[in-house]
């Protein structure tokens, strides 16, 4: 038997994370909570027990203190002893990586430097605009049809095609990237093919840009002291975060503002509103709900279990928002901006990341709803469907219908990347300072609302 189910004599049994959850997940955390406090005993697979952290103060509490809650994957018991087998999705995901969310101390420091150094490089500028162009020619694409998925043709491949820009990459390069990080975070028996083809494409890209350096992402990071491997590792952490949070939370925000029939009315001519949405939808439909996590370093007590040193711990964001919400009175939390979903402590998302998520998510809803002025949801909202995956919220489509209008010019110029990738559908599993960002600087850079 696991570590921490040993200790759960007597109590309820531990949750099979991987079995999926309801689509209601506000009603599904605030159960868990209601029977098991604020930790419970989970199984990330078969044979892969970890404690899911539930409450707000718990989940604070453990990404906060860095000494005791590390995030270095060499102080998890059943991986670093092998127990964890080698064809493990948990395992794929979570091998030792030289990036920042995988090591703690001085390494953190050295790797964090590096990117905050390779982000703040690049012409921040020239990169909201790319956002603007990438989403203004996605809308192109079907604009003329009268009727689109909002998840396949927007959502999924805005920021693919932003990160194809950041990375200096064509798009079929970036479609194989994604392709691989799908199978990776699929936790499934993809997983571990997933990391070996990431390893060799991203390994392959800092090679030619240590050769011949341009004005990117990887460039940045090498000329910043990063070795082969570190770049590899950095960016499969940029990817994976640009790609399916970014995508989530455009997706469930877009829902949000259709849904409303106020917001819908009026977003055209604030952006403030776009903001909110934004917010709301992290608070409300946190794109990430949970996360592998924390190891501690000696024997502690959370909730109402004895939890021993290189136990795994699972980050709950999605249930620590809605503790939140539910501890603090309706009209201070609607709209609230100290929820965890972009963590906090030493290794909350930092601030180039949470500026580059929000800011193409603003972007996507203020030039889709400036060109589609009568933009509405094809089906009742109740119809919608998640992905069943308890790690993402994340919608499955969103069919939406307009009045069609003409592109702006030319030909649709953006590949159709979705065509390559997985379905959603087919996927069955996967796994990555509560303060607003009002000084950002992509806030601040974001491009005029359009009357
Ligand atoms: C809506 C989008 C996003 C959400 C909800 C999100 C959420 C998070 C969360 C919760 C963490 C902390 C994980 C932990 O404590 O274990 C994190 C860390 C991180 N995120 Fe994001 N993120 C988003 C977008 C991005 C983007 C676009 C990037 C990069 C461009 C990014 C880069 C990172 C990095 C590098 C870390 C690790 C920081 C460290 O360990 O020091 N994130 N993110």
């Amino acid at each position: 038997m696991g570590r921490p189910t040993g200790r759960v004599q007597g109590g309820p049994p531990p949750v099979h994370l991987y079995e999926g959850v309801p689509d209601d997940r506000e009603e599904f955390w605030r159960g868990l909570r209601k029977v098991y406090g604020d930790v419970a005993p989970v199984y990330l697979e078969p044979g892969v027990p970890a404690w899911l952290l539930l409450s707000y103060e718990v989940n604070r509490q453990v990404m906060v203190d860095n000494h005791t809650y590390r995030c270095d994957r060499r102080y998890w018991h059943d991986l670093e002893h092998g127990i964890i087998p080698a064809d493990s999705g948990v395992r794929a995901i979570n091998e030792k990586r030289q990036s920042v969310l995988y090591v703690d101390g001085e390494e953190h420091q050295f790797l964090s430097t590096g990117l905050h150094e390779a982000f703040s490089a690049l012409d921040q500028q020239r990169v909201l605009a790319q956002i603007q162009q990438v989403a203004e020619e996605l809308v192109d694409d079907f604009c003329a049809r009268g009727h689109a998925d909002l998840i396949g043709e927007y959502a999924r491949l805005l920021p693919l095609n932003v990160l194809g820009r950041l990375l200096g990459l064509g798009q079929a390069e970036v479609g194989e990237l994604a392709v691989s990080m799908d199978k990776l975070w699929s936790g499934g028996s993809e997983s571990p093919q997933g990391a070996a083809e990431l390893k060799v494409l991203l390994t392959q890209l800092a090679r030619n840009r240590r050769a011949s350096p341009g004005d990117d992402l990887p460039s940045h990071l090498i000329a910043h002291g990063q070795s082969d491997t570190q770049v590899c590792d950095q960016l499969t952490l940029i990817i994976a975060g640009t790609n399916d949070l970014v995508t989530n939370t455009i997706g469930a925000a877009l829902r949000r503002l259709l849904m409303d029939t106020w917001l819908a009315s009026n977003h055209a001519g604030s952006q403030m509103l776009i903001s909110e949405t934004v917010n709301y939808v992290m608070l409300h439909s946190t794109p990430m709900e949970i996360l592998v996590g924390r190891f501690p370093t000696r024997d502690v007590r959370l909730g109402h279990y004895s939890i021993q040193a290189g136990d795994c711990l699972v980050l709950g964001f999605s249930a620590a928002n809605i503790d939140l919400l539910d501890r603090t009175p309706h009209a201070q939390t609607a709209f609230t901006r100290a929820h965890l979903t972009f963590g906090t402590g030493p290794h909350r998302c930092p601030r180039h990341g949470r500026d580059l998520g929000q800011a193409m998510a603003e972007t996507a809803l203020s030039t889709i709803t400036s060109r589609l002025p009568d933009l509405r949801l094809a089906e009742p909202p109740e119809q919608h469907r998640w992905v069943p995956h308890v790690n993402v919220r994340a919608l499955v489509d969103l069919p939406v219908r307009f009045t069609p209008i003409h592109p702006r010019s030319g030909p649709p110029r953006l590949e159709q990347m979705h065509s390559q990738r997985r379905d959603y559908r087919e996927i069955t599993s996967r796994e990555p300072e509560p303060a607003p960002a009002t000084t950002a600087w992509w806030r601040r850079l974001l491009p005029q609302q359009k009357e």
